[in-house]
């Protein structure tokens, strides 16, 4: 090990994988970040400008580096333009099938050294890992939304992830100006196993008309101090996110916070997606 990461791999730019992609190069990092076909590549690439712009627009990026951040992604729709990366964050969508698949590609495109990470929320690190032939370099890199602002990583070992490998990365966490803490692989990690039962809970609140969704956020906002509502929140993570992570720990835990309270799946059924989709609890613009 001991080997200096310079060069990184994001496959998957949604919310979360553009947010990654924008933090690594915001650290100097060259990316090559990739997408099933063009439109979700630009798709991606329109996140990335926009998330970078409003930064300049806040005074938190001066406009000089953040032309040089963009100009450090390349974006591309083969995994084979991975096979020179020293690590590479998987950011798709939750299904364990497709990360399978994404990993046992990986694992035969890129260098025996390379490190393999999930930003899964809920999906066992363990079960994507035996896809490759090196488990021991698999790890899970978890990132919170919106990535640019949230400090916080969750570095998650599995009982065969090889401990430089998590020195390496949590060492990497810090260089990217996050802290990293580390975890077994449990469903839901910390943060999001303490989160989702909250979250859900204020879903069935709502959906029993026990408060009004504006009475709901505010509670928690100016009670407690947090910096959104939960419903808001979900909003945020999207509905859809949300109701895989739920069913993961449900599925795991079997505990009866996990369920996932059926408006959301009538409401992701309808659409009613969150900010993604222009409406969820809320209406966007
Ligand atoms: N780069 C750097 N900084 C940026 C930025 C970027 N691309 N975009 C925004 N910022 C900065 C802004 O300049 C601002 O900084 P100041 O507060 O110093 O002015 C700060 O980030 C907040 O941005 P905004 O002013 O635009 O927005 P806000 O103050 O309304 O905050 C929020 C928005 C950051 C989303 C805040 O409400 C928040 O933290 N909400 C909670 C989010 C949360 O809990 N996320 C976790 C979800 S769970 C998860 O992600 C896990 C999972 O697996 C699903």
């Amino acid at each position: 090990m001991g080997r200096e990461i310079t060069k990184v791999g994001v496959v998957g730019l949604g919310t979360m994988g553009s947010g990654i992609a924008e933090v690594l190069a915001r650290s100097g990092l060259s990316v090559t970040a990739i997408e099933v076909d063009e439109g979700c590549a630009a798709r991606g690439r329109g996140h990335v400008e926009s998330s970078t712009e409003r930064a300049v627009r806040k005074g938190k990026l001066a406009e000089r580096e953040r032309d040089a951040l963009l100009d450090r992604i390349r974006y591309g729709t083969s995994l084979h333009d991975l096979a020179e990366v020293d690590l590479v964050v998987e950011a798709i969508p939750e299904s364990l099938e497709l990360k399978a698949e994404v990993f046992a590609q990986l694992d035969k495109i890129t260098g025996p050294e390379t490190v393999l990470a999930s930003n899964t929320s809920a999906l066992s690190i363990t079960e994507i890992g035996v896809h490759t032939s090196r488990p021991g370099k698999v790890v899970g890199m978890h990132f919170f939304n919106p990535a640019p602002v949230l400090r916080l990583i969750e570095v998650v070992r599995t009982v065969v992830t090889e401990p430089e490998v998590v020195t390496e990365v949590t060492a990497f966490a810090e260089r990217l100006g996050k802290t990293p803490v580390v975890i077994g692989d449990r469903a839901g990690f910390i943060a999001n196993a303490l989160l989702f039962g909250y979250l859900n809970h204020a879903v069935r609140m709502y959906e029993q008309q026990y408060a009004t969704r504006e009475d709901l956020d505010a509670a928690m906002r100016l009670g407690c101090g947090y910096p959104m509502g939960p419903l808001a929140l979900l909003d945020l993570i999207g509905l859809d996110t949300a109701h895989e992570i739920l069913e993961t720990m449900y599925h795991q835990s079997r505990d009866r916070l996990h369920s996932p309270a059926p408006l959301l799946k009538q409401m992701i059924t309808a659409g009613l997606l969150g900010r993604k989709a222009g409406r969820g609890f809320y209406t966007y613009e």
